[in-house]
Protein backbone atom coordinates (compact mmCIF):
# COMPACT_ATOMS: atom_id res chain seq x y z
CA UNK A 1 0.00 0.00 0.00
CA UNK A 2 1.53 3.39 -0.56
CA UNK A 3 1.32 5.74 2.22
CA UNK A 4 0.21 9.45 1.14
CA UNK A 5 0.77 12.61 3.27
CA UNK A 6 -2.07 15.03 3.03
CA UNK A 7 -1.96 18.39 3.85
CA UNK A 8 -5.36 19.97 5.08
CA UNK A 9 -8.16 21.17 2.88
CA UNK A 10 -11.68 20.39 2.17
CA UNK A 11 -10.90 17.34 -0.76
CA UNK A 12 -8.41 15.79 1.28
CA UNK A 13 -10.72 15.70 4.73
CA UNK A 14 -13.26 14.18 2.36
CA UNK A 15 -10.70 11.44 1.12
CA UNK A 16 -9.54 10.74 4.78
CA UNK A 17 -13.47 10.52 6.05
CA UNK A 18 -14.25 7.90 3.09
CA UNK A 19 -11.07 6.12 3.78
CA UNK A 20 -13.24 5.56 7.67
CA UNK A 21 -16.11 4.68 6.38
CA UNK A 22 -15.11 2.01 3.77
CA UNK A 23 -13.13 0.71 6.82
CA UNK A 24 -9.60 1.63 6.35
CA UNK A 25 -7.53 3.74 8.67
CA UNK A 26 -5.99 7.30 9.29
CA UNK A 27 -3.74 9.03 11.08
CA UNK A 28 -4.46 12.58 11.76
CA UNK A 29 -2.78 15.44 13.81
CA UNK A 30 -3.78 16.19 17.20
CA UNK A 31 -2.82 18.84 20.14
CA UNK A 32 -0.86 15.94 21.80
CA UNK A 33 0.61 13.85 19.44
CA UNK A 34 -0.54 12.08 15.76
CA UNK A 35 -3.42 9.58 16.38
CA UNK A 36 -3.71 6.28 14.25
CA UNK A 37 -7.97 6.50 13.97
CA UNK A 38 -10.37 4.09 12.84
CA UNK A 39 -14.04 4.45 13.02
CA UNK A 40 -15.33 3.11 16.75
CA UNK A 41 -17.83 1.33 15.67
CA UNK A 42 -16.37 -1.13 13.34
CA UNK A 43 -14.45 -4.01 14.54
CA UNK A 44 -12.93 -4.92 11.58
CA UNK A 45 -11.49 -1.59 11.03
CA UNK A 46 -10.79 -1.11 14.52
CA UNK A 47 -8.44 -4.67 14.31
CA UNK A 48 -6.34 -3.13 11.42
CA UNK A 49 -5.17 -0.47 13.87
CA UNK A 50 -3.68 -3.31 16.46
CA UNK A 51 -2.11 -4.70 13.63
CA UNK A 52 -0.82 -2.20 11.99
CA UNK A 53 0.71 -0.69 15.25
CA UNK A 54 2.37 -4.23 16.97
CA UNK A 55 -0.08 -3.20 19.68
CA UNK A 56 -1.69 -6.02 22.16
CA UNK A 57 -5.44 -6.39 21.92
CA UNK A 58 -6.13 -6.03 25.16
CA UNK A 59 -4.37 -2.66 25.01
CA UNK A 60 -7.77 -0.14 24.80
CA UNK A 61 -8.19 2.78 22.46
CA UNK A 62 -9.56 5.96 23.72
CA UNK A 63 -12.65 7.27 21.36
CA UNK A 64 -12.20 10.43 19.69
CA UNK A 65 -15.56 12.93 19.24
CA UNK A 66 -16.04 16.37 17.78
CA UNK A 67 -18.88 17.56 19.92
CA UNK A 68 -19.28 17.00 23.84
CA UNK A 69 -23.32 16.21 23.42
CA UNK A 70 -22.15 12.52 21.60
CA UNK A 71 -20.10 11.28 24.89
CA UNK A 72 -23.64 9.98 26.25
CA UNK A 73 -24.61 8.06 23.45
CA UNK A 74 -21.19 5.92 24.24
CA UNK A 75 -20.96 6.21 27.83
CA UNK A 76 -22.60 6.94 31.09
CA UNK A 77 -21.64 10.32 32.45
CA UNK A 78 -21.23 11.29 36.09
CA UNK A 79 -21.16 14.60 38.18
CA UNK A 80 -17.79 13.72 37.99
CA UNK A 81 -17.02 13.39 34.91
CA UNK A 82 -19.26 16.19 33.56
CA UNK A 83 -17.41 18.84 35.89
CA UNK A 84 -13.94 17.69 34.17
CA UNK A 85 -15.26 17.99 31.04
CA UNK A 86 -17.20 21.51 31.43
CA UNK A 87 -13.91 22.59 32.23
CA UNK A 88 -11.28 20.29 30.12
CA UNK A 89 -12.85 19.54 27.20
CA UNK A 90 -12.20 20.18 24.05
CA UNK A 91 -8.30 20.01 25.51
CA UNK A 92 -5.55 17.15 25.88
CA UNK A 93 -7.44 14.91 28.39
CA UNK A 94 -8.91 11.84 28.56
CA UNK A 95 -11.98 10.64 30.46
CA UNK A 96 -12.77 7.23 31.54
CA UNK A 97 -16.36 6.40 31.98
CA UNK A 98 -18.72 3.60 32.23
CA UNK A 99 -19.23 2.53 28.18
CA UNK A 100 -22.70 1.70 26.54
CA UNK A 101 -23.03 -1.86 24.99
CA UNK A 102 -23.16 0.14 21.33
CA UNK A 103 -18.87 0.14 21.97
CA UNK A 104 -17.52 -2.75 20.59
CA UNK A 105 -15.66 -4.68 23.02
CA UNK A 106 -12.49 -4.37 20.29
CA UNK A 107 -12.49 -0.86 20.92
CA UNK A 108 -11.95 -1.07 25.22
CA UNK A 109 -9.49 -4.15 25.15
CA UNK A 110 -12.83 -6.17 26.80
CA UNK A 111 -13.32 -3.53 29.68
CA UNK A 112 -16.80 -2.20 30.78
CA UNK A 113 -15.17 1.28 30.79
CA UNK A 114 -14.57 3.54 27.15
CA UNK A 115 -11.87 6.16 27.13
CA UNK A 116 -13.11 9.63 25.80
CA UNK A 117 -11.22 12.72 24.03
CA UNK A 118 -12.05 15.55 22.37
CA UNK A 119 -9.25 17.09 20.92
CA UNK A 120 -8.52 20.95 20.91
CA UNK A 121 -7.22 21.04 17.45
CA UNK A 122 -9.38 22.07 14.77
CA UNK A 123 -8.22 20.34 11.93
CA UNK A 124 -9.09 17.36 14.18
CA UNK A 125 -12.28 17.86 15.10
CA UNK A 126 -13.01 18.50 10.95
CA UNK A 127 -11.92 15.69 10.18
CA UNK A 128 -13.56 13.76 12.99
CA UNK A 129 -16.65 15.85 12.55
CA UNK A 130 -17.01 14.85 8.73
CA UNK A 131 -16.38 11.50 9.54
CA UNK A 132 -19.76 11.28 11.53
CA UNK A 133 -18.51 8.42 13.53
CA UNK A 134 -16.19 8.33 16.74
CA UNK A 135 -12.85 7.84 16.02
CA UNK A 136 -11.06 5.75 18.28
CA UNK A 137 -7.27 6.01 17.85
CA UNK A 138 -4.11 5.18 19.89
CA UNK A 139 -1.00 7.41 19.26
CA UNK A 140 0.35 7.03 15.63
CA UNK A 141 3.63 5.42 16.05
CA UNK A 142 4.64 1.43 15.81
CA UNK A 143 4.14 0.55 19.42
CA UNK A 144 7.03 1.37 21.88
CA UNK A 145 8.78 3.64 19.59
CA UNK A 146 7.99 7.49 21.05
CA UNK A 147 4.46 8.97 20.37
CA UNK A 148 4.79 10.75 17.23
CA UNK A 149 4.35 14.39 17.12
CA UNK A 150 5.02 15.07 13.11
CA UNK A 151 3.37 13.64 10.19
CA UNK A 152 6.72 12.41 8.94
CA UNK A 153 7.31 10.32 12.63
CA UNK A 154 4.35 8.32 11.31
CA UNK A 155 5.10 8.33 7.46
CA UNK A 156 8.84 6.41 9.25
CA UNK A 157 7.16 3.95 11.15
CA UNK A 158 3.82 3.34 9.49
CA UNK A 159 4.71 3.99 5.50
CA UNK A 160 3.32 1.27 3.48
CA UNK A 161 0.64 -0.08 6.26
CA UNK A 162 -1.40 2.74 6.45
CA UNK A 163 -2.93 4.51 2.90
CA UNK A 164 -3.18 8.24 4.34
CA UNK A 165 -1.60 11.19 6.46
CA UNK A 166 -3.07 13.96 7.20
CA UNK A 167 -0.74 16.49 7.99
CA UNK A 168 -1.58 19.23 10.61
CA UNK A 169 2.55 20.19 10.94
CA UNK A 170 3.73 19.55 14.44
CA UNK A 171 1.70 18.70 16.99
CA UNK A 172 1.14 21.60 20.31
CA UNK A 173 1.59 20.08 23.10
CA UNK A 174 3.88 17.13 22.03
CA UNK A 175 2.88 14.88 25.00
CA UNK A 176 -0.47 12.58 25.09
CA UNK A 177 -3.45 13.14 27.01
CA UNK A 178 -3.86 13.63 30.91
CA UNK A 179 -6.17 10.04 31.66
CA UNK A 180 -8.86 10.19 34.65
CA UNK A 181 -10.88 7.11 35.10
CA UNK A 182 -13.69 8.59 36.47
CA UNK A 183 -15.60 5.75 37.46
CA UNK A 184 -13.15 5.32 40.66
CA UNK A 185 -11.51 8.95 40.58
CA UNK A 186 -8.56 7.77 39.78
CA UNK A 187 -5.50 9.95 37.51
CA UNK A 188 -4.29 7.03 35.10
CA UNK A 189 -1.89 8.98 33.43
CA UNK A 190 -0.28 12.39 33.71
CA UNK A 191 -0.45 14.33 30.14
CA UNK A 192 -1.09 17.47 28.76
CA UNK A 193 -3.61 19.14 31.69
CA UNK A 194 -1.40 19.03 35.09
CA UNK A 195 -2.87 16.85 38.14
CA UNK A 196 -2.70 20.06 39.84
CA UNK A 197 -5.80 22.04 37.76
CA UNK A 198 -7.88 18.66 37.54
CA UNK A 199 -7.80 18.65 41.44
CA UNK A 200 -8.65 22.41 41.79
CA UNK A 201 -12.01 21.45 40.29
CA UNK A 202 -12.54 18.19 41.36
CA UNK A 203 -10.53 17.37 44.95
CA UNK A 204 -7.60 14.91 44.91
CA UNK A 205 -7.41 12.70 42.94
CA UNK A 206 -6.05 8.65 43.92
CA UNK A 207 -2.83 7.60 42.26
CA UNK A 208 -2.66 4.77 40.10
CA UNK A 209 -2.97 1.55 41.79
CA UNK A 210 0.20 -0.65 41.87
CA UNK A 211 -1.37 -3.95 41.41
CA UNK A 212 -1.04 -7.01 38.76
CA UNK A 213 -3.45 -5.66 36.72
CA UNK A 214 -3.37 -2.56 35.82
CA UNK A 215 -6.22 -0.06 35.26
CA UNK A 216 -4.74 1.41 32.01
CA UNK A 217 -3.21 -1.52 30.20
CA UNK A 218 -1.16 0.58 28.25
CA UNK A 219 1.11 0.90 31.35
CA UNK A 220 2.63 -2.40 31.25
CA UNK A 221 4.35 -2.32 28.55
CA UNK A 222 7.58 -0.48 27.79
CA UNK A 223 6.83 2.81 25.76
CA UNK A 224 8.29 6.19 24.55
CA UNK A 225 11.95 4.71 23.88
CA UNK A 226 14.44 5.55 21.38
CA UNK A 227 16.68 3.17 20.26
CA UNK A 228 19.70 4.56 22.26
CA UNK A 229 20.30 4.20 26.19
CA UNK A 230 18.46 7.06 27.83
CA UNK A 231 19.54 8.69 31.36
CA UNK A 232 17.89 10.85 33.29
CA UNK A 233 19.45 13.18 35.81
CA UNK A 234 17.56 14.24 38.76
CA UNK A 235 17.09 17.90 38.78
CA UNK A 236 20.01 19.13 41.53
CA UNK A 237 21.58 22.22 42.11
CA UNK A 238 24.55 20.25 41.03
CA UNK A 239 22.59 18.26 37.91
CA UNK A 240 24.66 20.12 35.31
CA UNK A 241 28.13 19.05 36.92
CA UNK A 242 26.88 15.53 37.25
CA UNK A 243 25.51 15.52 33.50
CA UNK A 244 28.85 16.50 32.54
CA UNK A 245 30.54 13.65 34.93
CA UNK A 246 28.62 11.65 33.00
CA UNK A 247 28.67 12.24 29.27
CA UNK A 248 32.90 12.25 30.53
CA UNK A 249 32.36 8.15 31.16
CA UNK A 250 30.76 7.03 28.22
CA UNK A 251 32.28 5.76 25.42
CA UNK A 252 29.70 5.49 22.82
CA UNK A 253 28.24 8.55 20.96
CA UNK A 254 26.75 10.72 22.92
CA UNK A 255 24.47 13.81 23.93
CA UNK A 256 22.60 15.71 26.24
CA UNK A 257 19.25 16.82 26.36
CA UNK A 258 19.51 20.60 27.42
CA UNK A 259 16.86 23.61 28.70
CA UNK A 260 20.24 26.13 27.84
CA UNK A 261 22.76 24.52 29.90
CA UNK A 262 26.11 25.08 29.01
CA UNK A 263 28.56 22.22 28.62
CA UNK A 264 31.93 23.07 27.15
CA UNK A 265 32.64 21.18 23.79
CA UNK A 266 29.79 18.67 24.70
CA UNK A 267 27.20 17.44 22.45
CA UNK A 268 24.36 19.09 23.20
CA UNK A 269 20.48 19.18 22.10
CA UNK A 270 18.67 22.27 23.15
CA UNK A 271 15.11 21.60 23.66
CA UNK A 272 14.17 25.20 24.17
CA UNK A 273 13.86 27.47 27.30
CA UNK A 274 11.08 26.08 28.92
CA UNK A 275 9.22 22.97 30.42
CA UNK A 276 6.47 23.43 27.60
CA UNK A 277 9.35 23.70 24.83
CA UNK A 278 10.75 20.66 26.43
CA UNK A 279 7.38 18.69 25.78
CA UNK A 280 6.57 19.95 22.72
CA UNK A 281 10.02 18.81 21.51
CA UNK A 282 11.26 15.58 23.51
CA UNK A 283 9.85 12.93 21.25
CA UNK A 284 11.26 14.44 17.92
CA UNK A 285 14.32 14.66 20.05
CA UNK A 286 14.87 10.97 20.64
CA UNK A 287 13.53 10.69 16.80
CA UNK A 288 16.51 13.01 15.14
CA UNK A 289 19.13 11.63 17.47
CA UNK A 290 17.96 7.68 16.51
CA UNK A 291 18.37 8.78 12.93
CA UNK A 292 22.29 10.79 14.26
CA UNK A 293 23.17 7.88 15.60
CA UNK A 294 24.01 8.70 19.10
CA UNK A 295 23.95 5.73 21.65
CA UNK A 296 23.88 7.60 24.69
CA UNK A 297 21.16 10.26 25.53
CA UNK A 298 21.53 11.77 28.83
CA UNK A 299 18.23 14.07 29.34
CA UNK A 300 18.08 17.45 32.80
CA UNK A 301 15.22 16.60 34.63
CA UNK A 302 12.80 19.21 35.54
CA UNK A 303 10.98 20.40 38.47
CA UNK A 304 7.35 18.54 38.70
CA UNK A 305 5.12 20.64 38.62
CA UNK A 306 2.60 21.41 36.04
CA UNK A 307 3.45 19.50 32.57
CA UNK A 308 6.58 18.82 34.40
CA UNK A 309 5.16 15.66 36.02
CA UNK A 310 4.46 13.93 32.29
CA UNK A 311 7.31 15.28 31.34
CA UNK A 312 9.47 13.42 33.59
CA UNK A 313 6.65 10.39 33.38
CA UNK A 314 7.51 9.90 29.91
CA UNK A 315 11.41 10.67 31.10
CA UNK A 316 11.56 8.14 33.64
CA UNK A 317 9.74 5.44 31.29
CA UNK A 318 12.27 6.23 28.39
CA UNK A 319 15.09 5.63 30.74
CA UNK A 320 13.66 2.01 31.92
CA UNK A 321 14.79 3.36 35.37
CA UNK A 322 18.19 4.45 34.66
CA UNK A 323 17.90 7.76 37.07
CA UNK A 324 20.68 9.40 38.54
O1 LIG B 1 -3.14 12.24 23.59
C1 LIG B 1 -3.58 11.11 23.47
O2 LIG B 1 -4.22 10.55 24.38
C2 LIG B 1 -3.31 10.39 22.15
C3 LIG B 1 -4.05 11.10 21.03
C4 LIG B 1 -3.94 10.41 19.71
O3 LIG B 1 -5.38 11.28 21.40
N1 LIG B 1 -3.68 9.02 22.24
C5 LIG B 1 -2.97 8.11 22.96
O4 LIG B 1 -3.46 6.82 22.85
O5 LIG B 1 -1.99 8.40 23.62
P1 LIG B 1 -2.67 5.56 23.37
O6 LIG B 1 -3.50 4.40 22.95
O7 LIG B 1 -1.28 5.59 22.88
O8 LIG B 1 -2.73 5.67 24.91
C6 LIG B 1 -3.98 5.55 25.55
C7 LIG B 1 -3.86 4.92 26.90
C8 LIG B 1 -3.36 3.49 26.88
O9 LIG B 1 -2.38 3.36 27.90
C9 LIG B 1 -4.61 2.68 27.22
O10 LIG B 1 -4.30 1.52 27.94
C10 LIG B 1 -5.41 3.66 28.05
O11 LIG B 1 -5.17 4.90 27.44
N2 LIG B 1 -6.85 3.41 28.02
C11 LIG B 1 -7.68 3.48 26.96
N3 LIG B 1 -8.93 3.09 27.29
C12 LIG B 1 -8.89 2.79 28.58
C13 LIG B 1 -9.87 2.30 29.53
N4 LIG B 1 -11.13 2.07 29.18
N5 LIG B 1 -9.47 2.09 30.79
C14 LIG B 1 -8.19 2.33 31.15
N6 LIG B 1 -7.22 2.77 30.32
C15 LIG B 1 -7.57 2.97 29.06
MG1 LIG C 1 0.66 5.34 22.69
Amino acid sequence: MNTQILQFNTDNIRLAAKEILDGGIVAFPTETVYGLGANALNPDAVKKIYIAKGRPSDNPLICHISDKAQIEKFAYLTPFAEKIIDVFMPGPITVILQKKPVVPDIVTGGLQTVGIRMPAHKDALSFIKACGVPICAPSANTSTKPSPTAATHVFDDLNGKIRYILDGGRCGVGLESTIVDCVNGTLLRQGGVPKEDIERIVGTLNPPPQSDIPLCPGMKYKHYSPNAEVLLAIPTADMRSRIAAEYDKRQGKTIILTLGGSYGNRNVCSVGSTVEEYAHNLFDCFRRLDDEGYECIICEGVDGSGVGAALMNRLTKASGGFVF
